[in-house]
């Protein structure tokens, strides 16, 4: 038995990876109670969680997931859950939907949004340049993800606001009661309007443009079709909002994160300002240093299972944590050090398997644009606080980490 109870604490949130260490060497597959009396079994080892994510016997689908999980509201299909997506299916119902989906979201669509993410970018740069300090999070790393999503989805910009916030919400409210209802009211807003937006396009699609091409992720999405078969109404609606939520946050703390190792590494933030064309290999090592899905969604055990000589017990709810994995010195040489040379990939940041990250091309050109033109614009940016007292969370179910706010210097000597 080793104790766990250090995983809930603020020194965790700051800096998990001692606790992930002495979980890899002393308790690699671990049952652990949260402090609300919840069970669920973590699989910290590279290899462990690498497989976890392609055994069929650990499914998405919540009707397998335990009670107290069911209880809570955020799965199944109440307002504060997002109903039926590609995260909460298993094959073959998952196979069909993601190839649907995959016919609008294409890597294409992706990698050409890289002007319009360069234009965002540039645009809060441009508004951060009047000042001399700045919270990159609430000025630029916050508002690009949202924007750009919002753009892909077509989304017009006067209606963008009410966006981010009810976004803002569904990510940040608390699991009280309270926070629950103000999580299912923005729910709720979301759902009407992307009803709203889908009613509007419906008619105005052209058919003979292929999904891939329409103007917008949501035209692309309605004609989506194979051997006559396309998106449901409620599957469009449940698969924009899981676009939002899945793009965003996650794509955030990219951002936050990646300069928070930066600033504690000033050799390496030195060396990335000095050869720029480090830059992809740069982001897929801070996304493997510290990504910001910490711990990935759940698994539930259809039947008993046993991952690396432990039994997991059916009907339980079972997590990859995708840091520690990043982070285990059986898969990485130095693997607590950040080398943005490093040219070893495999990193389990986008996940692995059937469920890998399907918006990884487009978080890649939003890190790399973003990370690169920050630089550029600001060479002496530097951090405005001793980084112990940057504040984290573990926002986004708990799934994502990051920091609340980061405030960055602009400019040197100031
Ligand atoms: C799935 C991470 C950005 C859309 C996932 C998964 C991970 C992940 C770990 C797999 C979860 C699992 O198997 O349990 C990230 C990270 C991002 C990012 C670290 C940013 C740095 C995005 C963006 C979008 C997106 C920008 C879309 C606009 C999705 C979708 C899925 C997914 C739709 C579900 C795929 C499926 O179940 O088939 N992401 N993501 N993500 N992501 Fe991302």
């Amino acid at each position: 038995h080793v104790d766990t109870s250090a995983l809930w604490t603020a020194e965790t949130k700051a800096d998990p990876f001692p606790v992930y260490s002495m979980m890899r060497k002393e308790a690699p597959v671990c049952r652990v109670v949260t402090p609300e009396g919840f069970e669920i079994w973590m699989i910290t080892r590279y290899e462990d969680v690498r497989q976890a994510l392609t055994d069929p016997r650990l499914a998405n689908a919540t009707e397998h997931a335990p009670e107290w999980l069911r209880s809570l509201g955020l799965v199944g299909e109440g307002d504060a859950s997002l109903g039926r997506h590609l995260l909460t299916v298993d094959p073959p119902e998952h196979t069909r939907l993601r190839r649907l989906v995959s016919k609008a979201f294409t890597r294409g669509r992706m990698e050409a949004l890289r002007p319009r993410v360069q234009r965002i970018t540039d645009e809060l740069l441009d508004a951060m340049a009047a000042g001399e300090e700045a919270d990159l999070i609430e000025s630029f790393a916050f508002p690009l993800p949202i924007t750009v999503i919002c753009e892909l989805l077509g989304v017009p910009g006067e209606d963008q606001d009410d966006f981010r916030g009810w976004s803002r919400t569904i990510l940040t409210a608390a699991f009280t009661p309270e926070g629950m209802a103000e999580r299912a009211g923005a729910g709720r807003s979301m759902a009407r309007y992307v009803a709203g937006l889908i009613a509007r396009r419906r008619p105005e699609v052209d058919p003979a443009v292929p999904p891939g091409e329409q103007p917008d992720l949501i035209s692309g999405l309605i004609l989506a079709s194979e051997d006559r078969d396309t998106l449901s109404e409620s599957e469009l609606k449940a698969m924009i909002r899981l676009l939002l939520i899945a793009g965003h946050e996650t794509t955030v703390n990219l951002i936050g994160n990646g300069m928070v190792s930066l600033f504690r590494h000033p050799d390496q933030l030195r060396l990335l300002r000095e050869r720029p064309e480090l830059l992809p290999g740069a982001i897929e090592e801070l996304l493997r240093y510290d990504g910001p899905v910490d711990r990935g969604m759940f698994r539930y055990t259809t039947e008993d299972v046993e991952i690396g000589g432990q039994r997991i017990p059916k009907g339980s709810a079972v997590v990859g944590l995708l840091g520690s994995a990043d982070r285990d010195p059986a898969r990485y040489a130095d693997a607590d050090v950040l080398d943005i040379t490093r040219e070893d990939t495999g990193h389990l940041a986008f996940g692995h398997g059937a469920h890998f990250c399907l918006g990884a091309p487009l978080a890649r050109v939003e890190g790399q644009v973003a990370i690169g033109s920050l630089l550029a614009r600001f060479p002496d940016i530097s951090l405005a606080c001793d980084p112990s007292e940057l504040r984290w969370h573990s926002g986004g179910f708990g799934v994502v980490r990051g920091v609340e706010a980061l405030p960055v210097r602009l400019r040197a000597g100031t």
